[in-house]
């Protein structure tokens, strides 16, 4: 049996889980920073770091007592490095290295990405191979997995992720902030149709998402208030997720991948899961909406699955794991 602690800290929830196996889940504590960035429109990094400091040793502490579990019951300890904003990262990372060192156990760097993937292990029975829709707020990807960890990336946004456009969206209607869930939920009384926003045609298995934001924007200063809301909120994602479901179902046809997983918080939007599982001829999995959204029991599975593959051990407290703050594919 092996017991990881997962850390994540790459935005705005300070969070640490502890996971049996990648898939059993025995703590998954969290604590969200929404509500001291919600006056702002947006994450602050600088705010969102100190706040991770306040928080992150009570979080952990909080972890392994929901799990009734010691320092001495851990095998290892696994962090996120990457993608997320650089000082909010370093805070976990610090965290996991102080606490490799100090319990003498391997810590195993993980990227955020592949993480969000991976919150599809937990309580669940899934194996690659699958397709992979990883719909966050910093990014939008196709993610082809032969392996529990190691996938290519066949596709993804040439500009704003899905999530950011939710967001951004969000506050050109004076929604508030996270725009992904209140969008969502208005979109369930409004009329779909009312609005024409383009779906951006782009090559292969790329998205575009400023294209559709805009249009908004042109639309509303068109428009006499009060606004219909609902109705924009609801033709603003018909065209966000229609795109993401056409560009998926291609996808899928072309690596004759036999699942879907959806992925990052925008899986765990309402329309997106209906459409994927109303047009999908393969079957179409998500985790449950809390482990969409960042959360370290993800952090933890991934951690599992990459030791799996590697024989050695993958680094400890002296290791040169460094944090980064862009993804590999946008480093390119
Ligand atoms: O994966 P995540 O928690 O953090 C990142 O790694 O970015 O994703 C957050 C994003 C936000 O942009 C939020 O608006 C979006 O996920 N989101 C949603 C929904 N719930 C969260 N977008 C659309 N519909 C939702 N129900
Ligand atoms: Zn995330």
């Amino acid at each position: 049996m092996a017991t990881y602690l997962g850390i994540e800290t790459s935005c705005d929830e300070t969070a640490a889980a502890v996971v049996v196996d990648g898939r059993k889940i025995l703590s998954n504590c969290l604590l969200s920073q929404i509500d001291l960035h919600q006056k702002f429109g947006g994450v602050v990094p600088e705010v969102a770091a100190r706040e991770h400091l306040e928080s992150i040793n009570q979080i952990i502490d909080l972890a392994l007592n929901e799990a009734k579990v010691k320092a001495t019951d851990l095998s290892a300890i696994a962090c996120t490095t990457g993608p997320g904003l650089i000082g909010t990262l370093l805070v976990g990372l610090s965290a996991a290295k102080s606490l490799s060192f100090a319990w003498d156990l391997p810590l195993i760097g993980i990227d955020h990405l592949t993480a969000h993937v991976c919150a599809n292990y937990l309580e669940t029975d899934l194996e690659p191979p699958f397709l992979a829709l990883l719909v966050s707020g910093g990014h939008s990807q196709l993610m082809h997995f032969t392996d529990f960890v190691e996938a290519k990336i066949i596709g993804q946004t040439i500009d704003d992720a899905a999530g950011e456009a939710f967001d951004k969206v969000a506050r050109l209607l004076g929604l508030g902030y996270p725009g992904g869930p209140i969008i969502d939920k208005l979109a369930k009384t409004g009329n779909s149709a009312k609005f024409q926003f383009p779906q951006a045609t782009v090559e292969g298995f790329n998205f575009s998402f400023s294209g559709v934001k805009t249009a908004v924007l042109r639309c509303l200063e068109k428009l006499e208030k009060p606004w219909p809301l609902e109705d924009l909120a609801a033709s603003f994602q018909f065209a966000v997720i229609n795109a993401l479901v056409k560009k998926t179902l291609q996808a899928q046809k072309y690596t004759k991948a036999p699942k879907i997983v959806l992925a990052g918080g925008v899986a765990a939007n309402s329309y997106l899961k209906e459409q994927m599982q109303a047009l999908s001829t393969v079957p179409v999995l998500s985790p449950q909406n809390h482990l969409c959204t960042d959360n370290a029991a993800m952090v933890a599975a991934a951690a599992y699955f990459k030791q799996k593959n590697i024989k050695t051990a993958v680094g400890n407290a002296y290791s040169d794991l460094m944090a980064y703050s862009r993804s590999c594919s946008e480093q390119k």
